[in-house]
């Protein structure tokens, strides 16, 4: 029992810390990625109640499905789901429309007016409608995240905002491949991305210790490939009917799924299940470690043109998107040579089945195919920067994956048990605090498509753990993909970033609780 003296010194103390976290609460709405144009009009709320209906125009299927999916969000256990209507009402409402005049805002902006008479919504086409219903979700108090929960009325303040996104390309990565996530997973993935209005979900299907997605023809791709992960655990992989659930899933969200097979290096685990890619014929057994950069398949032989070609002609078939990314990383086994032969007929054979490649910034070492995307993750080296201009010389574009800044399986401090250090640390203010012109010099804003932060899953084996790895990182992100560069500043940021902790506390995220940001105490509001 510590004396009086002792007890003074700690309520001093916890005094001390609790005021230095509670920040004077921002005046505007926590909005993350902060619009465009954001004017809060003051004045009453529009009050959402259990009367209040949603409205689209007749016969607009998008405008409704949309509104279902913002049901889903207002449903509660004892009033029960707000109803969609097609007719003009004379209660307040939350109105869609779409308005294809609106060419101002683009394929994915929208204008959303808020008074106490209700709230309009309008965009030029779905997705703008859908990343609107994000923004008033993000206006409504948290505990709107408890879907079961009894949380009506909800007060939405009285705004006018005018939002379209800076760049076209807002993703995340997940690597499925080191550790196997399910369907399921996946899905939970796209929910919080779409949050953020993140619109690219990269897939990385396979790599040294694992082949993750079902080829027609070569079963043994995922009989043998599919079966374990790092640390030894039982692995998986999707079948083309679970491809497709997550590509489906993934588009009513308006998240275009980026499939990736990694050639011609991280392919231990095809060349343990297809002895013909290895140039001996041998096939090599299971790897289950987190070394890199000592498989490659056999550049030589036909047969590997003939195994790109089938898994090729799968994914461009089976994903609606117009990329496919052959990765092209750390191979350390090829001469320059082998690999820049390889690197060319691989992306013809994209390019054969109607798709545009996309390849890691080692890519840029080779002459690349009109329309083809280099994914920059190392744009502190010379020779990548000297690479990654020539390639946008020539007409390829650029998205950035700055490792030291945005790879999300980074620790965030030292103090996180999930994570690696290779590339630093990547705190909350490194994945936020940057600016993607610049970043490689000589590369203009009209070469770069967009931001995508990788999670790469060495430490990480459960979607709690992706979770925890992404958030709250991953909002940064996205605000850097979306928000214009004037007015983005760490200080401001990192007061609204705090709002969403209870949010993400009503959703069940399980996120790290950094101490660079002022989380409020107490429960979801
Ligand atoms: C990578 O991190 N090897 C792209």
């Amino acid at each position: 029992m510590p004396g009086p003296s002792r007890l003074i010194a700690l309520l001093a103390a916890l005094l001390a810390a609790s005021s230095a976290r509670s920040q004077p609460a921002p005046s505007a709405p926590a909005l993350i990625p902060m619009p465009l144009q954001l004017e809060v009009v003051g004045g009453p709320p529009f009050v959402f109640t259990s009367r209040t209906p949603l409205v689209v125009e007749p016969g607009d299927a998008e405008a409704r499905r949309v509104a279902g999916l913002l049901v889903e969000v207002l449903r509660t256990s004892d009033e029960g789901a707000p109803p969609v209507v097609e007719a003009e009402t004379t209660t307040p409402s939350v109105r869609l429309l779409t308005q294809s005049t609106r060419d101002d805002l683009g394929a994915e902006g929208y204008q959303l007016s808020v008074s106490a008479q209700g709230v309009t919504l309008t965009a030029a086409a779905p997705a703008g409608l859908f990343y609107g219903v994000q923004t008033l979700r993000q206006l409504m108090p948290p505990r709107v995240e408890y879907t079961a929960a009894r949380h009506r009325p909800l007060a939405v303040p009285a705004v006018e905002v005018t939002d379209r996104p800076r760049f076209a390309w807002r993703g995340m990565m997940l690597d499925v491949a080191r550790h196997f996530f399910g369907v399921e997973d996946v899905e939970r993935v796209v929910d919080l991305m779409a949050l953020y209005k993140l619109n690219r979900l990269h897939l990385h299907l396979s790599d040294d210790q694992g082949w993750r997605i079902e080829i027609p023809g070569r079963p043994a791709l995922t009989e043998v490939g599919g079966r374990t992960e790092v640390g030894g655990g039982p692995g998986g992989f999707y079948t083309t009917s679970d491809y497709d659930r997550i590509v489906r899933y993934a588009a009513e969200r308006f998240v275009t799924v980026v499939p990736e097979v990694d050639l011609p290096g991280h392919t231990n685990a095809a060349l343990a299940s297809v002895p013909e890619l290895n140039c001996d014929g041998v096939a090599p057994e299971p790897y289950t470690g987190i070394r890199v950069g000592f498989s490659s398949v056999c550049v030589d032989r036909e047969a590997t043109y003939a195994f790109v070609d089938d898994v090729v002609r799968e994914l461009a078939a089976r994903t609606p998107g117009d990329e496919v990314h052959l990765g092209g990383d750390e191979v350390r086994e090829l001469p320059p040579t082998d690999y820049a032969r390889f690197v060319a007929r691989a992306q013809a054979i994209v390019r054969r089945h109607g798709k545009r490649f996309v390849g890691w910034d080692e890519v840029a070492e080779v002459d690349l195919a009109p329309g083809a995307t280099v994914q920059v993750w190392r744009p502190q080296l010379a020779s990548t920067g000297q690479a990654v201009r020539r390639a946008v010389d020539a007409g390829a574009r650029v998205v950035l994956s700055p490792s030291d800044r945005i790879y999300l399986d980074m620790k965030a401090d030292s103090s996180m048990v999930l994570g690696l250090t290779w590339a630093g640390l990547n705190g909350v203010r490194d994945a936020y605090d940057w600016e993607p012109v610049g970043m490689v010099e000589g590369v203009p804003e009209t070469a770069i498509r967009g931001v995508e932060a990788p999670l790469w899953t060495e430490t990480v084996g459960t979607v709690r753990d992706v979770e925890f790895m992404a958030f709250p990182r991953l909002a940064g992100v996205a605000e850097v993909g979306w928000s214009p560069r004037a007015g983005r500043s760490w200080d401001e940021y990192r007061l609204r970033l705090a709002q969403h902790g209870p949010r993400w506390t009503a959703l069940g995220v399980s996120f790290f609780r950094s101490p660079e940001v002022p989380w409020p105490l107490g429960g979801v509001e």
